[in-house]
């Protein structure tokens, strides 16, 4: 069911100052993108087959301005990729796992994406996704 790690979703305050320390660090963007329905801007460094994904909110109200607010910034979320996300998430269904998401919505890059609820993982924001 689950693939590979596909990315590793870390809140920042400013998207530009954490794409030119990530970039200090030797990674290299691969370009932002706004994604409205999740209220924020994305910044995506490949490493490997996985990435490290920037996240800057756009909405204080939003998923990642309310988590910037409680706990600062840091890692939010870990996403595993999968090859069916409408069959990984019945499954997950089935399972009794508490979803976030009981049906997937868009994300970055036009991947399908839903979240668990870190109730059902040993305290981890698990993101699914399947690729577009
Ligand atoms: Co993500």
């Amino acid at each position: 069911m689950f693939t590979q790690i596909d990315h590793i979703g870390i809140a920042v305050e400013d998207l530009e100052a954490s794409i030119a320390s990530y970039t200090a660090l030797g990674f290299c963007p691969s370009g932002t993108e706004e994604v409205a329905e999740q209220k924020v801007r994305v910044a995506l460094f490949p490493c490997g087959e996985s990435r490290v994904e920037l996240l800057e909110s756009t909405d204080p109200e939003g998923p990642i301005g309310k988590f910037i607010a409680k706990r600062g910034p840091g890692i939010h979320h870990v996403a595993f990729r999968v090859e069916d996300i409408d069959a990984t998430l019945a499954a997950l269904k089935t399972s009794g796992a508490r979803l976030i998401d009981e049906e997937p919505r868009l994300g970055a890059g036009g991947m399908r994406i839903a979240f668990v609820h870190p109730a059902a993982t040993g305290g981890l924001l698990m993101e699914v996704c399947e690729p577009a």
